[in-house]
């Protein structure tokens, strides 16, 4: 295991986790990097370190380029255990190591997590001079983390950021421009979507502040390094934290017997009448970090479902709470579903829609039994009329 010189004296020494498909729930088809940094100068620093099951990819790494107990200050981003789990073990190799975190929800979740070691608190504005190198800390509270912080050295002009502008994607290319750009572009939005974007007003705080500094590399904490698409990047944040939505429809359903989905291909249809561009997920077919991964951007949301037991389908509702919980912003939605008597799953999505904030540019679309050629012509026709 080698570090990569990234520039001069700094040197990417993370862990390259292929085999990952879950980060607590969310799909990482690509798999995923856990990153650490380290810098040579008077003071030895070690920007983060990784998931505790690949601390030894991280200490043979740093290996290669010095010896472990010569790191005076390990800088903790970020508590969550995939950037931090690997700080007792490496605390055991460079024993003179301090602990540098922000005050104070930094030093209380490390606490919290791996009791008492030597931290040492930062706060906005402080800064620590390493010889040749400063490193100034910048809070980013709830990005997405209370304890959030990115790390900012003016000399090299390199943004530690975390995990602000990362993405999961297993590479062993280090920078943007080595990867395939479309693939990149997805998994990063796909992080923002199921990752970021409940803190769309952090963020777009967060990105004032750093707009304001002239930054030739990004170092994340996952993916690769920004070097030729850092105006681009932060050009998608400043989208994706603004909601700014494009004239696209997302439609999301459960079918039993077919007649929801025969809705939902209504739908389709009037929207297409429109030529407003369709995504079209059968939920059970599609996971749903990718289907609000979709939704980030469109403005337009129908979420259908027949009627089970009382209720919407269980794979409806378990979508409906996860998207709830993300809070995405300023949407046009209705719901439909089909029903052989009660009928109620279609009120209770339209209840969900109306508790997100949503606008409800339909009355819930309530079908009996089998929908009929002229019901869904008639849906199609309804649509139109509203687009
Ligand atoms: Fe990559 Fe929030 O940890």
């Amino acid at each position: 295991m080698q570090a990569i010189e990234i520039q001069q004296g700094i040197y990417w020494v993370g862990a390259i986790d292929w085999s990952m498909r879950s980060f607590h729930g969310y799909q990482t088809g690509r798999g995923s990097t856990y990153n650490a940094y380290l810098i040579l100068d008077d003071k030895i620093t070690l920007i983060d370190t990784v998931k505790e099951t690949f601390a030894s990819e991280l200490l043979a790494r740093v290996k290669s380029v010095i010896d472990p107990a010569q790191i005076d200050y390990i800088v903790s981003s970020h508590v969550e255990p995939d950037h931090s789990g690997a700080i007792p073990f490496m605390l055991s190799q460079c024993p003179k190591a301090k602990i540098i975190t922000s005050l104070p929800n930094g030093e209380k979740g490390l606490k919290s997590h791996y009791g008492d070691l030597p931290y040492q608190g930062v706060k906005a504005g402080d800064s620590l001079s390493i010889g040749q190198r400063t490193l100034q800390f910048v809070p980013t509270p709830m990005l997405h983390w209370p304890d959030s912080m990115v790390t900012y050295c003016p000399e090299e002009k390199i943004l530690f950021s975390n995990d602000a502008f990362g993405e999961h994607l297993a590479s062993n290319q280090r920078f943007d421009d080595e990867v395939d750009k479309a693939a990149l572009l997805y998994e990063c939005q796909k992080y923002y979507a199921n990752i970021l974007m409940l803190y769309g007003r952090q963020a777009q705080t967060a990105l004032k502040t750093l707009g304001g500094l002239d930054i030739k590399l990004i170092a994340t904490g996952h993916g690769v390094i920004w070097r030729s698409y850092i105006q681009e990047i932060m050009n998608y944040y400043q989208k994706w934290s603004a909601n700014s939505c494009e004239e696209r429809a997302v439609i999301v359903f459960d079918s039993m017997w077919h007649s929801t989905e025969k809705m939902a291909r209504a739908i389709a249809e009037g929207f297409a009448q429109k030529n407003i561009p369709v995504s079209f997920y059968d939920i059970k077919e599609n996971h749903l970090s990718d289907i609000v991964t979709d939704i980030l951007t469109a403005k337009y949301l129908a979420v259908g479902s027949p009627t089970i037991n009382n209720q919407m389908m269980p794979t409806i509702a378990s979508f409906l709470c996860y998207l709830k919980g993300l809070a995405p912003k300023d949407k046009k939605a209705f719901a439909f579903g089909s029903y052989g008597w009660g009928g109620q799953s279609i009120g209770l999505i339209e209840e969900e829609l109306k508790a997100m904030g949503f606008t409800l540019i339909l009355d819930k679309i309530r079908m009996m039994n089998i929908p009929s050629p002229a019901q869904l012509a008639e849906i199609s026709r309804q649509l139109e009329k509203v687009l």
